[in-house]
């Protein structure tokens, strides 16, 4: 005689609970967490970054902050001082993480080849890659040329690609790791002046939430940070007139400060946001709602 309905149920249920703490170990690779405190610990510790911008703005801010919470950060850019500059801070600053500089130009794909191969030889990992490289050539589309629109087009989304694909072979071998990716406002919801620079935000927006359902089963997590006016060299070159108008579309009425997105991109990173991905998140002083 066949087993009734809640013979069945019970079953299933006993079953479940028995498994519940082993697979969630597992998924949430629990054992390398630290324990929870009564706040949310980031638990990025001992963990390796890879930061691309990492010497000025956000970037700058982002590997601070990692390096601040005990993250190996290799920060990379192509001005070299710079990059020292910001891993001297650190030093200074005695965080238990440090910031490993080298030099990288994000549009050489072969450069992105044998730098991933270096810190690899060298760190065994790379558990964070946060894709915050970026440039802006602004300008009417009638009036743009192929180069203005090509130039933008590699570094902010190419160049991603090619990064990625080099990082996430790693990172599918460890079967963990967070990518993510610094997008604009201006990619959620267009900007008059930047179609390069839009279209390549927005291309990294499909970008990322492809990956996000390629890599999930990998353990690997893929969002985009979507930052509104932040004050750095990027907006710095603005003309007044066009900073005044701007504050006065953004409900908070400021301007947001590198550090403000670099916070969110360590949660991310961490433990904590172990649930989150293919998430735009947009920190914009709800600019864009
Ligand atoms: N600031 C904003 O308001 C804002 C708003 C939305 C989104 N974002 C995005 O946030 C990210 C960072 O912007 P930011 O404002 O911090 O810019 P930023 O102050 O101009 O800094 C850009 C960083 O990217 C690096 N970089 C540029 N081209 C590179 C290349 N070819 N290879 C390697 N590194 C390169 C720069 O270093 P080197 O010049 O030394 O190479 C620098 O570290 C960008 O993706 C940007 O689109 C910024």
């Amino acid at each position: 005689m066949g087993r009734g309905f809640d013979d069945v149920r019970r079953q299933t249920v006993r079953t479940a609970r028995a498994c519940r703490p082993a697979r969630a170990r597992d998924e949430l690779d629990l054992s390398e967490a630290e324990p929870y405190s009564g706040i949310w610990e980031i638990a990025v510790k001992d963990r390796v970054a890879l930061v691309t911008g990492g010497s000025r703005g956000i970037g700058r801010a982002i590997s601070l902050t990692l390096a601040r919470q005990g993250v190996t950060v290799v920060a990379c850019a192509r001005d070299q001082s710079a990059l020292q500059a910001v891993q001297e801070e650190a030093r200074q600053k005695e965080f238990p993480g440090s910031i490993d500089p080298r030099v990288l130009d994000v549009t050489d794909r072969s450069a992105i080849d044998t730098l991933v191969q270096a810190v690899v030889e060298q760190y065994d990992r790379i558990d964070i890659l946060v894709n915050n490289a970026g440039i802006t050539r602004d300008g009417l589309l009638m009036t743009m040329d192929d180069e203005q629109f090509d130039d933008v087009l590699t570094t902010n989304l190419r160049a991603v690609f090619w990064l990625t694909r080099a990082v996430s072979r790693i990172m599918v071998q460890r079967r963990y790791g967070r990518i993510i990716n610094i997008g604009s406002v201006s990619g959620v919801a267009g900007n008059a002046g930047q179609v390069n620079y839009a279209a390549s935000k927005a291309g990294l927006i499909g970008f990322t939430k492809a990956l996000a359902k390629e890599l999930g089963r990998r353990k690997i997590t893929c969002n985009v940070v979507a930052p509104g006016f932040i004050s750095t060299d990027m907006t710095a070159k603005l003309p007044a007139q066009v900073t005044e108008s701007a504050k006065s579309m953004i409900p908070l009425r400021r301007f947001g400060e590198p550090e403000e997105v670099a916070e969110v991109v360590a949660f991310l990173a961490g433990d904590a946001g172990g649930y989150i991905t293919g998430q735009v998140i947009l920190v914009d002083g709800g600019m864009c709602m």
